[in-house]
């Protein structure tokens, strides 16, 4: 369960703000997790629940105007980190006190982000090849220009995709190839932690599933730690040994995916996980979940599911519940569980 083994990554009550011209809104509120180390932790809840801005403050890179007001990122560099401009030793680091060389030595390095938008993250004028090069350089610049070659090579190969085409032009691919190019990006520094926000949503179905199959194993032959960003849960059944559910900026449950499909306990991930299609029951009704989050610049007091919670309760409407440790060692944000 969550608590053995080492954890790469240590989150603490962490929070983020935008501060818009309607007023302030909260894109991450409080959030606790543990990342055990070789482990992927899924990611998921509706449009809007703060997924992408808790992975982008994980790298310090949370658009303008988000700002993260709080909280602690705990990470464990494995080796020093030594380039021209500066290091970061090894040990445990603490994210948010690091300046912006330490966090540019960081990222690619030990943390790599693949961004929810692959069109806008590679450059149509260069080849892939150069891609990986500029990438690869930016961190080493003594890199001879055919490692970096035979680096993209290896990495291609593993993603299904032709070694000859690094000398390819980004709109010479597919959908699909584009994103496994951008998997492959991700990889090209041999990262700790990737982070994936969203890298199947914008492919057919077969894509998908082939792409999540080279994530898998490529998460093996990498040695990756993953915290994998999808609003289908689908996904994270094949992928995820954890999975956090976000609501309006909350995790709400954080379980084992085993558990977590055999037996929800939040009402919010009851209600999810009755809004996803089952092959085996196609008879079965699926359930929508009825009503919106509330606005995030004007919050609601209490548990901010309530007004859409079949289960709400007085204290719903007045008190936030906690995130707390309930049954063999799950955690639930809810009165209806009062912990252990
Ligand atoms: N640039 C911004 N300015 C103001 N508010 C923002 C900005 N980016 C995000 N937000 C707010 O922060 C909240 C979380 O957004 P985020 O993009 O993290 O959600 P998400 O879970 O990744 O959604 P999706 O599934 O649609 O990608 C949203 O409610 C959004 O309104
Ligand atoms: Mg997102």
């Amino acid at each position: 369960m969550m608590e053995n083994g080492s954890n790469l990554l240590e989150i603490r009550d962490l929070s983020v703000e935008y501060r818009t011209r309607r007023g302030v809104a909260r894109g991450v509120d409080s959030v606790f997790l543990n990342l055990p180390e070789n482990k992927t932790l899924g990611l998921a809840g509706e449009s809007g629940c703060g997924k992408s801005t808790l992975g982008r403050a994980i790298m310090r890179l949370v658009p303008y105007p988000g700002e993260i007001i709080n909280g602690d990122i705990l990470f464990h560099v494995k080796e020093d980190i030594i380039t021209k401009h500066t290091r970061v030793d090894s040990g445990l680091v603490n994210i948010m006190e690091l300046d912006e060389p330490q966090m540019r030595a960081l990222r690619g390095k030990e943390i790599a982000y693949i961004f929810q938008d692959p069109m806008t993250s590679l450059n149509p004028m260069i080849t892939i090849g150069t891609h990986f090069i500029e990438i690869m350089k930016a961190h080493d610049p003594l890199i001879e220009e055919e490692e970096a070659i035979m680096t993209a090579k290896g990495i291609l190969q593993s993603l299904g995709i032709s070694p000859e085409r690094v000398s390819d032009y980004p709109h010479q691919f597919s959908g699909g190839m584009r994103q496994r190019v951008m998997i492959g990006l991700g990889l090209a520094l041999k990262p700790k932690l990737l982070i994936a926000d969203e890298p199947t949503t914008s492919l057919d179905v077969i894509v998908e599933a082939q792409i999540l199959e080279e994530i898998a194993a490529l998460k093996e032959e990498y040695n990756l730690t993953m915290i994998l960003i999808t609003h289908n849960l689908g996904v994270l059944a094949q992928t995820a040994d954890n999975i956090a559910i976000m609501y309006t900026s909350r995790v709400m449950e954080l379980s084992s995916a085993i558990d977590l499909f055999e037996e929800p306990l939040h009402p919010y991930a009851q209600a999810l996980l009755q809004s996803v299609p089952d092959v085996t029951q196609p008879e079965k009704q699926l359930q929508w979940i009825p009503g919106a989050p509330p606005d995030l610049v004007n919050p609601i007091p209490g548990c901010m599911y309530n007004p859409r919670c079949p289960h709400a309760m007085e204290i719903c409407r007045t008190d936030v519940p906690p995130l707390v440790k309930v049954q063999d060692g799950r955690l639930v944000a809810c009165h209806l569980y009062p912990g252990e």
